[in-house]
């Protein structure tokens, strides 16, 4: 009878740890809510605080930073492989050259590293400091599930693997689906362009050209451009979600649908069957919100290292 007992409790223990087991995988391939909660409970408030203080006295920094976090996880997954500086890493490739706000991430490392050394990754203090600049540019907030490690590899030419200011919608869905992300999350993701700007050269052609301007813009929206992009000034900036550039809001789906998206990347999400119905239903606020978190948890667990792969490297700029 004891005996019959015993083999029930352990086939209770062995079905409820498969069912553990089962909730985590789904939960985010060996990430988690709350990963630090033991270990260095104040982890995530630091970085928040960290965020703050530099947006308070540069708000132009959540941009580049949301940014860095999508470079960082399409190339080698999200692993901090963009963080390292050094020759011929990822940093120092063609897409990355007008990253900015890394000295944010080094200074959030930095004071967690002070409290809690060799525990949070710079992965994690990346994916959540993403998360914070598009809560403090008036997005809706999520938990972003955490345990990442931190790469060894930065290899520049991999960053072929971004989507380009040029790319055809086809393109686009195609370098997602690489990373296991459908239409609709590219589409989502890519109103992470409601905030930030662009540099003139990767949309000059469509508004000078000698075979005529690109016929998707606006025509009143291409004078406009032009005065803002003279010719031949290739690295003056302009907002890519014209009128709202620090708002975290649906005005860059608003703009796409009036012929006033910045990239022909941007522009062909609205023009493009298989793209324009997502693009006409982020018009609205709440679905924008909700499925931007959705998208972001998922583009946040691309290829993540766990466990004992990688390491917790001490300073974000160089492995150990
Ligand atoms: C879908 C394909 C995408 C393409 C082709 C693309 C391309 C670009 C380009 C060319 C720029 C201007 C860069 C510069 O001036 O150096 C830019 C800026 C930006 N991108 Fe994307 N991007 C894409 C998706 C995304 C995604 C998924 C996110 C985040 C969720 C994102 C966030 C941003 C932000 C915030 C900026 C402004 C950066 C700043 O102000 O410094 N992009 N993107």
């Amino acid at each position: 009878m004891e005996l019959k007992k015993e083999l029930v409790l352990v086939a209770v223990l062995v079905s409820v740890s498969v069912v553990l087991e089962k909730t985590v995988t789904v939960q985010g391939e060996g990430t988690c809510v709350g990963f630090y909660s033991r270990r260095c409970p104040r982890a995530e408030s630091i970085v928040t605080s960290t965020v703050v203080s530099h947006l308070k006295s540069d708000p132009t920094l959540g941009a580049p930073i949301l940014r860095m976090h999508f470079h960082d996880c399409f190339v080698r997954g999200c692993d901090a492989s963009v963080l390292i500086a050094g020759f011929g890493t990822e940093r120092t490739a063609g897409p990355n050259l007008n990253l900015r706000g890394y000295e944010v991430i080094d200074d959030a490392k930095e004071k967690v590293e002070a409290l809690c050394p060799g525990v949070v990754s710079c992965a994690d203090i990346l994916a959540l400091a993403a998360r914070d600049s598009v809560v403090l540019s008036g997005g809706a907030s999520w938990e972003v599930p955490t345990g990442r490690r931190d790469g060894r590899v930065s290899i520049g030419s991999e960053t072929s693997t971004l989507p380009g200011p040029n790319d055809t919608v086809a393109q686009q869905i195609n370098k997602f689906q690489d990373k296991g992300l459908n239409t609709e999350d590219l589409v989502v993701l890519a109103g992470g362009h409601t905030i930030g700007t662009s540099a003139c050269q990767f949309f000059a052609d469509r508004i000078y050209n000698s075979n005529g301007t690109d016929p998707s813009i606006d025509p009143s929206f291409v004078s406009f451009l032009r005065q803002i992009c003279p010719q031949n000034q290739p690295r003056k900036r302009v907002a890519l979600d014209t009128g709202s550039q620090f708002r975290f809001d649906t005005s860059y789906f608003a703009n796409l649908k009036r012929g006033r998206g910045i990239l022909r990347s941007d522009q062909v999400l609205w023009t493009h069957p298989s793209t324009r119905p997502f693009v006409n239903k982020y018009l609205a606020t709440a679905p924008f919100n909700l499925q931007f978190a959705n998208s972001m948890i998922k583009m946040s667990n691309i290829a993540v290292k766990t466990g004992t792969q990688g390491e917790i490297r001490i300073k974000c700029s160089a492995i150990n």
